[in-house]
C-alpha cells in the first residue's frame, strides 16, 4: 500500500498527509510519481554516494584538440568524404536533447518552440528539422531524427511537430522519446510536494539519454536501420552544423566511441564546460562543478589553459550506447541546490530549498576508449539561446545567425547595409559552399532585410 511504501522509505510526512486525506494531495498523482522513484538510489544520493567529485587540479591537463584550421587543410577531405559516405549509406541518426523548458527565457513551453531565426522567426525545432530534411535530400538517404523530451514537455513538443506537418520530414522518421525523472529532495532527503499535488520531480539530466534510448526502444530502431553513429546536439543552438561530415568522419576513422566539438572560451568565466585530460582520460568539467584552480588556470604568459569550451555536440557510436546500457550504467550524479515551488503541510504555496540530482551525458566520455575533440569557430557553429538578455540571448543569437549568412553573401560580392538582417533557409543551403554554388546571380546591392527560401518553400 502507498502509505506503507512511503513510511518504509522515511517519507512519513507524505504518508501522514495521505492518511489525513488532505484535499491538496492527489493520490493518483503520487502513486504515478512513485512508480518512477528508485528508492535505494535516492537514499544513496542523500547519503552522498554516487555523486560527482571534482578531480584534483594536479591530475587535470588541457585537452588534445584538433584545431579549427584543420577543416581547410587538404588532409580534411579524406575524413569529410568518409563522413559523407556514412550519411549517404544511411548510417547516421540525428539526436536532439530537448527535455528542458524555456523558463530561463520566460516561457513555459518546450525550448524548441522558441522563435529564433533573424528574419523569418523560425523556431529552434523548425531549423533543426529543416537541416535534417536538407541533409537527407543532399545525400539521397534518410536521416532519422530522435528527439528527447521530458514528462513536462513531451505532449507539447509532439503537438508542435504535428501542427507544422513535421516541417516536411516523414513522421515515421521522427522519433520522440521521454527521459526519466527523479524526485527533488530537501537536504534531509524528504520529498517535496509539487504545486499540482504530486511529488516534485525533475528530469534526470541529459545523461538520462542513454537509458531513455534503450527503454523507449530507440536503440532497437537504430539497430534495425543500420545506424552506426549518433549525432547528438542540444536544442538551444540554431547554428549547430547537424551531422557535420568532417566531424563524423574524423570520429569514425579514429575508432572513437564518443567525440566532442569545442570552441575557444570567451574568457575564464564563460559558463561552458571545458574538455580536459584527467588521469589520461578525456572528460568535460562542467562550469558549475569547476573550482577556481581549474577555471583560472593559466600558462606562464597568462593565457587560459582550459580554453576548450564544450558546445555539447558529440558523435556517439550506437554500439557504445548499447554497451553502456547493457551493464548497470551509472553515471555519477551532479547535485544542484534550487528554490523549489512547493506546497506546505497545510496546502499553501511555499518555496523551499531542495536538491536536484542529474546525470550529464558527457560523463560517458572517460568511459570511451578513444575520443577525439575538434575545435570549431564560434561564429560559425555556436550561437545558443540561453538567457533573456546579453550574451547567449535571443538577441545575440539572432545577430550571430544574420552575421554568418551576411558573410556568405558578401563573399559572393553582394553589398549589404550594416543594419540589414539576412537569413538563408537550410532548405536552400547549409553552408557557404552550397550558397556559393546555388546563389550566383544575386543583386550586387541589397538594402532591405533578406530571407532566402528553399526552392519548395514560400518566399
Ligand atoms: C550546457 C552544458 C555545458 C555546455 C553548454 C553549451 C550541461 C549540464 N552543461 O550548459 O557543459 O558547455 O551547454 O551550450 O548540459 N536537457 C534535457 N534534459 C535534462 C536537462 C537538460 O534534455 O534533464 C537539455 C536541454 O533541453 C538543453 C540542454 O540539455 O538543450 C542543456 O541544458 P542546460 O541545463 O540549459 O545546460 P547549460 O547550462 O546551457
Amino acid at each position: 500500500m502507498l502509505e506503507k511504501r512511503l513510511l518504509e522509505a522515511g517519507q512519513n510526512h507524505i504518508a501522514r498527509l495521505l492518511e489525513d486525506r488532505v484535499p491538496f494531495l492527489s493520490r493518483e498523482r503520487i502513486e504515478e510519481d512513485l512508480t518512477l522513484v528508485d528508492f535505494p538510489l535516492i537514499q544513496q544520493l542523500v547519503n552522498g554516494n554516487c555523486l560527482y567529485e571534482e578531480p584534483p587540479k594536479k591530475e587535470v591537463a588541457p585537452a588534445e584538440v584538433i584545431p579549427a584550421s584543420f577543416a581547410s587543410s587538404p588532409g580534411a577531405n579524406t575524413y569529410r568524404t568518409r563522413g559523407e559516405d556514412l550519411l549517404r549509406r544511411g548510417r547516421v541518426a540525428a539526436l536532439v536533447v530537448a527535455g528542458g523548458q524555456g523558463s530561463r527565457l520566460g516561457i513555459e513551453a518546450p525550448k524548441g518552440v522558441v522563435k529564433v531565426s533573424p528574419v523569418r522567426d523560425k523556431s529552434l525545432f523548425c531549423l533543426h528539422a529543416q537541416k535534417v530534411l536538407a541533409l537527407s535530400r543532399n545525400y539521397g538517404s534518410t536521416i532519422p531524427l530522435f528527439i528527447m523530451t521530458s514528462r513536462i514537455n513531451d505532449a507539447q513538443s509532439r503537438e508542435f511537430f504535428a501542427e507544422h506537418a513535421y516541417f516536411g520530414l516523414d513522421p515515421d522518421e521522427v522519433h520522440f522519446f521521454v527521459q526519466g525523472m527523479l524526485p527533488s529532495v530537501t537536504p534531509e532527503g524528504k520529498f517535496l510536494i509539487s504545486r499540482e499535488g504530486g511529488l516534485f520531480m525533475n528530469p534526470d539530466g541529459h545523461g538520462g539519454t542513454f537509458l531513455a534510448l534503450q527503454k523507449n526502444g530507440c536503440l532497437d530502431i537504430m539497430h534495425e536501420k543500420g545506424i552506426e553513429e549518433i549525432f547528438y546536439f542540444q536544442v538551444d543552438n540554431p547554428l549547430v552544423k547537424v551531422c557535420d561530415p568532417l566531424f563524423i568522419g574524423l570520429h569514425h576513422e579514429s575508432g572513437a566511441r564518443m567525440s566532442s566539438k569545442v570552441v575557444r572560451k570567451r574568457g575564464f568565466e564563460e559558463k561552458v564546460g571545458v574538455i580536459a585530460r584527467v588521469d589520461g582520460k578525456t572528460r568535460v568539467i562542467e562550469y558549475s562543478d569547476m573550482g577556481d584552480e581549474i577555471r583560472y588556470a593559466a600558462d606562464e604568459g597568462g593565457a587560459m589553459l582550459h580554453w576548450a569550451g564544450s558546445i555539447a555536440i558529440h558523435v556517439i557510436r550506437r554500439d557504445f550506447v548499447e554497451t553502456l546500457t547493457r551493464g548497470d550504467l551509472r553515471l555519477s550524479f551532479h547535485k544542484a541546490l534550487k528554490t523549489i515551488p512547493t506546497l506546505d503541510e497545510k496546502g499553501n504555496p511555499a518555496e523551499e530549498k531542495g536538491i536536484k540530482f542529474e546525470t550529464f551525458i558527457f560523463d560517458a566520455l572517460p568511459l570511451a576508449d578513444t575520443s577525439i575533440t575538434l575545435e570549431v569557430l564560434r561564429e560559425e557553429e555556436f550561437a545558443p539561446v540561453k538567457n533573456m538578455t546579453g550574451e547567449d540571448s535571443l538577441e545575440s543569437s539572432r545577430s550571430m545567425q544574420s552575421d554568418l549568412y551576411r558573410s556568405w553573401l558578401e563573399e559572393l560580392g553582394v553589398r549589404l547595409k550594416p543594419t540589414t538582417l539576412v537569413e538563408i533557409s537550410p532548405l536552400l543551403a547549409l553552408d557557404r559552399q552550397e550558397v556559393h554554388a546555388r546563389m550566383a546571380g544575386l543583386p550586387r546591392e541589397i538594402e532591405t532585410d533578406l530571407y532566402l527560401p528553399g526552392l519548395d518553400e514560400e518566399p
